[in-house]
């Protein structure tokens, strides 16, 4: 079945792909999706953060996995690398986020198993991440095989104000 979207790690983040990776933050904030950010997010500040992972990825301290449609980035997923020196096995999942017009077709799960084949790849053999209670990232992932470790209640705030509880997950990768 051919979809959509392509899948491909970004080595290098120009500044349309900033553009569209921002457009992507802001649709998911603007949908009311607890990561990171207050509503509304503005695009300075959005742009502001790509270009920090940006720079993350060009000192390889981060991978980043992006999906493209026709209309540019669609979906996108980061490994981050910078850990302390006695977990170089291990990276942390950050930051899945598929735009609403890409959602519900299968690309959260294609973007995920692209993120642990990327780290296999990288050398990792155990993941770790955390996602809102009860929601759609924390039902994607148990369905593709996260181990749920527990939950922090009143951990971060949603966008719109108010706390959400994080449950904790982690992975570990076949050799
Ligand atoms: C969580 C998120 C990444 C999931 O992305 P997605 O592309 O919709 O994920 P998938 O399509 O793989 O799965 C989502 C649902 O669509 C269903 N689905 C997948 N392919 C489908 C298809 N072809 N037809 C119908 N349904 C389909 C899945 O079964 C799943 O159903 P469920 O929610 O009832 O369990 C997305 O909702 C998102 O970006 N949310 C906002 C940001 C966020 O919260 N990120 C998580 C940070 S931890």
């Amino acid at each position: 079945m051919t979809t959509p979207w392509s899948l491909r790690r970004l080595h290098t983040v120009d500044t349309a792909q900033i553009g569209q990776l921002s457009d992507v933050l802001i649709d998911c904030v603007d949908g009311g999706a607890s990561v990171s950010f207050m509503h509304p997010l503005s695009r300075d500040r959005a742009e502001a953060f790509w270009r920090h992972v940006a720079s993350g990825v060009a000192a390889g301290q981060r991978a980043l996995v992006v999906a493209e449609d026709a209309q540019g980035v669609c979906g996108t997923v980061q490994l981050v690398f910078d850990l302390p020196e006695n977990q170089p096995h291990r990276a942390d999942v950050s930051k899945m986020l598929v735009h609403r017009r890409a959602r519900r077709q299968g690309l959260g799960a294609a973007l995920m198993r692209a993120a642990e084949a990327t780290a296999r790849d990288c050398g990792k053999n155990l993941l770790v991440l955390d996602a809102v209670t009860d929601g759609d990232a924390a039902r994607l992932y148990e369905r593709l095989g996260w181990v749920r470790v527990g939950v922090i209640p009143g951990y971060a705030l949603w966008p719109g104000g108010g706390l959400c509880s994080t449950t904790v997950y982690y992975r570990q990768l076949e050799p």
